[in-house]
């Protein structure tokens, strides 16, 4: 008990002289020292003058123990020491052979870019340290905002021209990091492809290099901009681990590069590939925010401080956000055939089950009655809705819940007015061909007109009707990515400004709107990153909704992202892959994120719609402690029969351990599962899924023992919620 007591006396104190010095600058030795709950992260000026990285893991208290930034020796004409330095911005240019974090040419050809330091400004916990070329007047402004309570730093840059000639970027990264010398890395990262995103991967780091990227125009299925780097056996409680997450939602980068010096950079920012951003004399470029942190507690806590910085630092209304509500969405029940008498019997069977949000997905509007049409005409489809919207949406309001609409802004289908009137809006290259991919076009998001149209029409429907959520889709990705109204030169800042209109458009919705929420979806989890999270309540998190299959695609999402954000649907069996998992089955595990219901209600049986009803009711108990607690995974779907996450409220007084089993063979009994996360000292009253109270253990005994749960034969599923006693 007195260990427990000093442990908390040491940790708060730890907390507060953190709190107090965020970011420290030893001016003498032109050091800074940026500390966060959980990580320390150093860098300082060489004599020379350039910007050395010298520190980044765990939170350091006395400045004095980081070493001074001093430059290595050549140890060859092959190995020159600009190899060998730990540069912490480096530009393009003497012999500096590893991937830049800025590379430029200017209007007369030159392309030598040597940055050194010039200032700093330290604004709240915001450091900015400004370097510029050795010759001329390109600035490259580094951010560094410290996120204290979070554990989290992010970094991202300005470049400007003050110049006086013009330039144009090749390269413009966030960042770059550097792990400590070592040897035996291991990178994890996610992957996937629609229908199947977010799957974790986790493979040796070895000399060369690996670069996950997007070249879709969104942040993608194919790879999601988020790595971490472990020393090499790290689990989900124990090890080092660091990790990062890009704030970018077109084509982006991240390298992970092992020099022959074993030294482990990562380099992440806007992609390099098709990427000339020009900047004449006076403009500037900022970079998207590169989240970082250091975690000396495994993945799960690497995962736990990103979850905690979205929820209370990234989504639009920060901890004041409201968890999620039970939402209902017809697509897999009606796809294109919506209309106002098939959404209402939908609707009033959602009600009954406890459904607080009422989506109706595609099919709403234009020509649409599949998907090689209408696209672009946001006009009420008078044969579907005679009366317009408003009698549908004031059943839902009566109902009780409120009303939410999908729309596909950025697209257009070639059969629809938009496109017959405006065949310039969409990007194209003049005189090929126009790649359509589920029929449809993409509008240049870039141009502002468009930009204004797309705002102009979200803006009328969400004036016209009470809406209090959108459905935010996007069914293809970028080609032949051409704006020819711009000067060629100018033509590629497209993958730069097509996102940046598309968050501006958001953020004024938003302010127009307060009680609008949105929903990131890219057919699935085609746009989920760090910067669409600004802008939205929640992603869809995969076409894909069999529930086993989902298991895996939430593991992977839940690396990065919190709960709240994952909205996940119970749906039809049998499924996509032709599964059938039980009805049960399919709820616990929708309700380890946004619980949404897909199926179509008018099939399900009395039975099924108790049980749905139950579910939901318990959903909504536990969903502070799932949305917005603590996350553990304790038995993953890729290495066991059994898969088990628990989530901890914030408070400590609640947990709910959810678990699932998927083929058991004969006989074989369950794991133990090892809770975490629990106070050793306190006794936890255990609720089973039933409502049952009969069982109290102390947390030292459910970590210690842990519980083995009867899960028996195929697709079995139990969730236990656990009471912390006084
Ligand atoms: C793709 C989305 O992921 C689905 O949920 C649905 O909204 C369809 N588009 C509608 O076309």
């Amino acid at each position: 008990m007195r260990r427990v007591a000093l442990f908390v006396v040491l940790a708060l104190s730890l907390a507060i002289s953190v709190s107090a010095q965020a970011i420290r600058f030893d001016e003498g030795r032109k050091i800074w020292v940026l500390t966060t709950s959980h990580s320390s992260y150093a860098i300082g000026v060489s004599p020379q003058g350039h910007l050395l990285h010298l520190y980044w893991g765990g939170p350091l208290w006395r400045t004095e123990d980081v070493p001074a930034a001093v430059e290595q020796r050549d140890i060859s004409s092959f190995d020159p020491h600009q190899m060998l330095d730990k540069e912490e911005f480096p530009g393009w240019g003497g012999p500096r052979y590893y991937e830049p974090a800025l590379k430029i040419t200017r209007a007369n050809g030159d392309r030598d870019l040597v940055l050194r330091y010039v200032s700093h400004r330290v604004d709240g916990n915001e450091l900015t340290i400004t370097l510029k070329d050795i010759n001329d007047d390109i600035e490259a402004a580094l951010h560094y905002r410290v996120y204290e309570s979070s554990g989290i730093i992010a970094r991202y840059a300005t470049i400007s021209n003050h110049s006086k000639q013009a330039i144009t970027m090749e390269s413009a990264q966030s960042a770059t990091f550097h792990l400590p010398a070592g040897e035996g890395y291991r990178l994890s990262y996610l992957s996937g492809r629609w229908a199947a995103e977010t799957q974790l991967n986790r493979e040796p780091v070895h000399e060369g290099m690996k670069v996950l990227e997007s070249r879709l125009g969104e942040s993608g299925h194919n790879l999601n901009p988020w790595f971490a780097i472990d020393e090499g056996s790290a689990s989900e409680e124990h090890g080092k681990v660091w990790f990062g997450a890009l704030a970018w939602s077109g084509n982006w980068r991240i390298s992970v590069e092992q020099t022959p010096y074993r030294q482990v950079r990562v380099t992440g920012g806007f992609n390099t590939f098709d990427f000339a951003y020009p900047l004449k004399p006076g403009e500037s470029l900022q970079t998207p925010e590169f989240y970082a942190g250091f975690s000396e507690n495994g993945f799960g806590e690497a995962s736990r401080l990103l979850h905690n910085l979205e929820r209370t630092e990234i989504q639009p209304q920060g901890a004041k956000a409201r968890p999620r509500p039970v939402l209902y969405n017809s697509w897999e029940a009606t796809e294109f055939n919506v209309n106002e008498a098939g959404q209402t019997a939908l609707a009033e069977k959602a009600a009954k089950l406890g459904v607080e949000l009422f989506v109706m997905d595609d099919g709403w509007f234009g020509k649409r009655n599949d998907d090689h049409a209408g696209l672009g005409d946001w006009v009420v489809n008078p044969q579907k809705f005679p009366n317009g919207l408003n009698g549908l949406i004031q059943t839902v309001n009566k109902l009780g819940m409120d009303f939410g609409l999908w729309v596909e802004p950025e697209m257009v289908n070639p059969d629809s007015d938009l496109y017959r009137a405006h065949p310039d809006w969409v990007m194209n290259f003049p005189g090929r061909p126009r790649s359509e991919l589920r029929n449809q076009l993409i509008l240049n998001l870039a141009r502002n007109d468009v930009k204004e149209y797309v705002f102009g029409f979200l803006d009328k429907l969400a004036g016209t009707y009470n809406l209090r959520y959108f459905k935010w889709d996007m069914n293809r990705t970028f080609a032949e990515p051409g704006w020819p109204e711009v000067a060629a030169g100018e033509q590629r800042k497209l993958w730069v400004m097509y996102v940046r209109n598309y968050y501006e458009i958001m953020d004024r919705l938003r302010a127009k709107y307060p009680k609008l929420e949105i929903e990131s979806c890219s057919g699935g989890g085609g746009r989920v990153d760090l910067g669409v999270l600004r802008y939205v309540d929640e992603v869809w998190t995969s076409d894909n909704t069999e529930a086993f299959d989902r298991l895996r695609i939430q593991e992977g999402f839940s690396q990065a992202y919190a709960a709240k954000f994952m909205s996940a649907w119970v749906t039809d069996v049998p499924n996509q892959n032709g599964r059938s998992t039980p009805l049960q089955y399919r709820f616990l595990v929708a309700m380890q994120g946004a619980l949404g219901i897909g199926s179509n209600l008018n099939k399900f049986s009395e039975e099924d719609s108790k049980l749905a009803t139950r579910m939901i009711a318990l959903d909504k108990r536990i969903r502070e402690t799932v949305q917005l607690g603590n996350l553990f995974r304790l038995l993953s779907p890729r290495t066991s029969d059994t898969t088990a996450n628990e989530y901890v409220s914030a408070d400590g007084k609640e947990a709910v351990l959810f678990a699932f089993r998927h083929s058991q063979q004969y006989n074989t009994p369950p794991p133990a599962i090892y809770l975490e996360g629990l106070d050793p000292r306190a006794e936890y009253q255990l609720e089973s899924l039933e409502g049952r109270r009969d069982e109290k253990f102390s947390g030292a005994y459910l970590m210690q023992n842990g519980l083995t749960l009867r899960l028996r034969g195929d697709f079995d599923s139990t969730a236990v919620l656990l009471h912390r006693m006084q």
